[in-house]
C-alpha cells in the first residue's frame, strides 16, 4: 500500500519521481505528491486523484527544478485521502520532508505528547506526526538527521518504509524500513529511492533490498551505509544486479495491463516449469523443494497460507496435494490463521503463497508458523521480496512483473509451482506410476498451448459480456478442481466491474442461492468433461427450471450443456487436475470486458492495491 520514489543526484528530479510514481500507481492511488529540493527551496505539489492528477496541478506551479526529489502515491490508512493527508509532509519548522508506506500505531500516544510540546498539525496522518517526532529528537538531542530518524523510529510501532530530507542538508536522504518494502537504485553519483526496481529500471540495474529495520543514510558522492535501526551496528549491503527489463513493466501495446497479463499467461507458465518439468527424464527437478524433500515426505500435513487470489491457488492446491500426493491439506486466510492461536507443529510444512511477498498477514502468518516450529516453503513471484526471504525455502513463479491489481498470470502460475511440487511429492512417496507420472508431466507441458486455444474464446467471451454487462448479481458455480475457480471469478467481477458476484460449490447451491435465481440472474458455471460433470449437468437442469441464464464454460465438442445453457464457452480438454489453469481463463476475460464496457479503472479499481502491506 501506497508507493514511494525518491532521487539525488545530477538529474533532474521531477520527471523521474512522476514517472516512478505512475509505475508504483498499482501500490495505491488515492492521492499522489511531490517534495523538490534545488538546495535553497523546497516545493510540494500533492493532490487528491491520480499521479496524472498530480503531474497537471504540479505543472501549473511550474516551478520544478531540483536534483532531490521525493514523491509517493497513497492507499488511505490515517486520515481521507484529500490534499492535506497526502504526502509529502512537513516537519513544523518547514525544514524536514517525509514520505512513508506503512503505518504508525502508536502515533496518538506521540502526538498528544508532541501537542503539549507546541507542536501543531495540518493532517490527520500518522506520517505528519513522525516527521515531527524526528524533528523532535534532533532538536532536543542535538543530532544529526540520520541519527535523528534512528532514535525516532526507536519510539514507534507499526510498519514503515520512508524516505526523509533536511533542507539543511542538501545532498543527503534518510530511508528506512521495518514491514513494508524499500529499494535503493544505485548509478554513477546518482541514488534511486523505491517500493520496488520499477522506477529505476531505465536507469540502473544495480540495488540493494533494505532488511527489515535497516536504515541508510544515502549521501551523494558517498557509498551507501546501512546500520541496523536498534543497536546501531553497520549492516554491509548487498549489492543485487537486478533481471528486470523495461519492455517487462510496460503496457506493449495493450490497452490495459490486465489484459496483457491474460495473455501473457502461456509464456509465464511455460517460463514458471522451464528448467524443473522434464519429462524425457520422468523427473521434476527445483532446487528449493530437492533440498527439503525430506519435510514434505515426513509431513504430517500441509497448511497453506494466502490472501485473495493467492489463497484461491492455495484451495486448487489443496486438491492437488490431497488427489496426488496423499498428504492432508488445510487452506488458511493468512489473517485468520495468525491470530487465532493455532495448533502447528514441528512436523507441519507451511507453504505460504504470494505473489507481491509482501502481504502483511502472509508474513505474519510465516513468523507464527517459523516460532511454533513448522518448516515454512514459499510460493512467490516477486524476486527478493520479504516473503521469499522470511521463508526456510521456496519457489518463485516466474510469471514476470504482475502490474494490473486484479491477479491473473499471477494465479495461473502459482497453481503451475503447486503442481510440480505436489507431483514430485507424489513421484517420490511413490504414489505415482512412471508412466502415470509420465502422462502427467507431458499433459503439463502441453498446456501453454491449451492457455492459447482457451485465449481464442476472446470474441465469444466479449459477446457474453455484452449481454450481462448491466446485472447487479452473478453466481459462479463449480465443483471439486473448479470449486475454487468459481471463487476466482467471482472475485475478479467483484474486484474490476463492481457487481456483486459470488463463487459456490455447484452442489451447495440448493441450500441457499437458488433462492437467489430468476430470469435475471446470470449464472456462470464450469461444466467441464471431467470430474463431476453429470452432478453439474444436474445442476445446470436446476437453474433452468427456475429461468436462471446459464454461461457454461465447457469441454471443446460437448452437446449435452450446449443444449441446456444459454451460452458455451469452450475450452480444450485436460486432466481433471490441470483444468483450472484453463477455466479460468474465460473468466478472467470476461470480469476484463465487462468493465471495460462499464467503464471502469481495469487496472486500479477503487478501494484497492496490489500490494497489502498493512494488516
Ligand atoms: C491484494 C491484491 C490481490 C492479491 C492479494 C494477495 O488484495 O489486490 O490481487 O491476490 O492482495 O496478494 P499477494 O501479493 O500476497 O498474492
Amino acid at each position: 500500500m501506497c508507493g514511494i520514489v525518491g532521487y539525488i543526484g545530477h538529474r533532474d528530479a521531477y520527471p523521474i519521481i512522476v514517472k516512478g510514481l505512475q509505475r508504483l500507481e498499482y501500490r495505491g492511488y488515492d492521492s499522489a505528491g511531490i517534495a523538490l529540493f534545488d538546495g535553497e527551496d523546497i516545493k510540494i505539489s500533492k493532490t487528491k486523484g491520480k499521479v496524472e492528477d498530480l503531474k497537471q496541478k504540479a505543472e501549473v506551479a511550474n516551478n520544478l527544478t531540483g536534483n532531490l526529489g521525493i514523491g509517493h502515491t497513497r492507499w488511505a490508512t490515517h486520515g481521507v485521502p484529500n490534499d492535506v493527508n497526502s504526502h509529502p509532509h512537513y516537519s513544523n519548522s518547514g525544514d524536514l520532508v517525509i514520505i512513508h508506506n506503512g503505518i504508525i500505531e502508536n502515533y496518538d500516544t506521540i502526538k498528544k505528547a508532541l501537542t503539549k510540546r507546541r507542536y501543531t498539525f495540518e493532517s490527520d496522518t500518522d506520517t505528519e506526526v513522525l516527521i515531527n517526532l524526528i524533528e523532535e529528537v534532533k532538536k532536543k538531542e542535538g543530532v544529526k538527521l540520520g541519527k535523528a530518524v534512528q532514535i525516532a523510529l526507536n519510539e514507534v510501532v507499526g510498519a514503515y518504509a520512508i524516505a526523509v530530507f533536511d533542507r539543511q542538508k542538501p545532498d543527503e536522504i534518510v530511508v528506512a524500513k521495518l514491514g513494508s518494502p524499500l529499494a535503493v537504485g544505485i548509478g554513477e553519483n546518482e541514488y534511486f529511492i523505491a517500493s520496488d526496481a520499477s522506477p529505476f529500471i531505465e536507469f540502473t540495474n544495480n540495488a540493494v533490498y533494505l532488511e527489515d529495520e535497516e536504515m541508510a543514510i544515502i549521501r551523494l558522492g558517498k557509498e551507501i551505509k546501512l546500520r541496523k535501526i536498534k543497536d546501531d551496528a553497520i549492516a554491509y549491503p548487498d549489492v543485487l544486479e537486478l533481471k528486470l527489463n523495461l519492455e517487462e513493466i510496460e503496457k506493449g501495446g495493450y490497452d490495459h495491463f490486465m489484459l496483457k497479463e491474460i495473455y501473457e499467461q502461456p509464456r509465464a507458465i511455460l517460463d514458471t516449469y522451464r528448467g524443473r518439468l522434464l519429462p524425457d527424464q520422468g523427473l521434476v527437478k527445483m532446487a528449493g523443494l530437492d533440498q527439503h524433500i525430506e519435510k514434505f515426505l515426513n509431513a504430517n500435513r500441509i497448511i497453506i497460507v494466502a490472501c485473495g487470489t493467492s489463497w484461491h491457488a492455495g484451495l486448487v492446491a489443496e486438491y492437488i496435494f490431497e488427489d496426488l500426493a496423499r498428504i492432508p491439506v488445510e487452506v488458511e486466510y493468512a489473517s485468520e490463521f495468525r491470530y487465532r492461536n493455532p495448533v502447528i507443529t514441528h512436523n507441519d510444512v507451511v507453504i505460504a503463497i504470494s505473489q507481491s511477498g509482501e502481504t502483511a498477514d502472509t508474513l505474519a502468518a510465516i513468523k507464527l508458523a517459523k516460532e511454533r516450529d513448522a518448516f515454512v516453503f514459499g510460493v512467490c513471484n516477486v524476486v527478493g521480496s520479504s516473503i521469499s526471504r522470511e521463508t526456510h525455502a521456496g519457489a518463485y513463479t516466474h510469471a514476470g512483473p504482475e502490474i494490473g491489481v486484479a491477479s491473473t498470470k499471477a494465479f495461473t502460475t502459482q497453481i503451475t509451482v503447486l503442481t510440480l511440487i505436489a507431483l514430485k511429492i507424489a513421484k517420490e512417496k511413490g504414489e505415482f506410476s512412471a508412466s502415470k507420472f509420465h502422462e502427467f508431466l507431458t499433459e503439463l507441458e502441453n498446456i501453454p498451448g491449451k492457455v492459447e486455444k482457451a485465449l481464442d474464446s476472446n470474441n465469444i467471451v466479449e459477446e457474453v459480456a455484452n449481454v450481462y454487462k448491466d446485472s447487479s448479481n452473478c453466481l459462479y458455480l463449480g465443483r471439486g478442481y473448479n470449486f475454487p475457480v468459481a471463487l476466482e471469478g467471482a472475485l475478479k467481477l467483484k474486484e474490476i466491474s463492481y457487481i456483486h458476484a459470488e463463487g459456490y460449490p455447484a452442489a451447495e447451491m440448493k441450500h441457499g442461492p437458488i433462492a437467489l435465481i430468476d430470469d435475471q440472474m446470470p449464472v456462470f458455471v464450469i461444466a467441464t468433461k471431467k470430474g463431476h460433470y453429470e452432478k453439474v449437468v444436474s445442476n445446470i437442469q436446476e437453474i433452468k427450471s427456475r429461468k436462471g441464464k446459464i454461461i457454461a464454460i465447457v469441454t471443446e465438442g460437448d452437446e449435452t450443456v450446449k443444449s441446456l445453457a444459454d451460452h458455451v464457452i469452450e475450452i480444450p480438454e485436460t486432466i481433471e487436475s490441470l483444468t483450472p489453469l484453463l477455466t479460468t481463463i474465460p473468466l478472467q476475460l470476461l470480469s476484463y470486458h465487462i468493465a471495460v464496457m462499464r467503464n471502469c479503472n481495469v487496472d486500479q479499481p477503487r478501494n484497492l492495491a496490489k500490494s497489502v502491506t498493512v494488516e
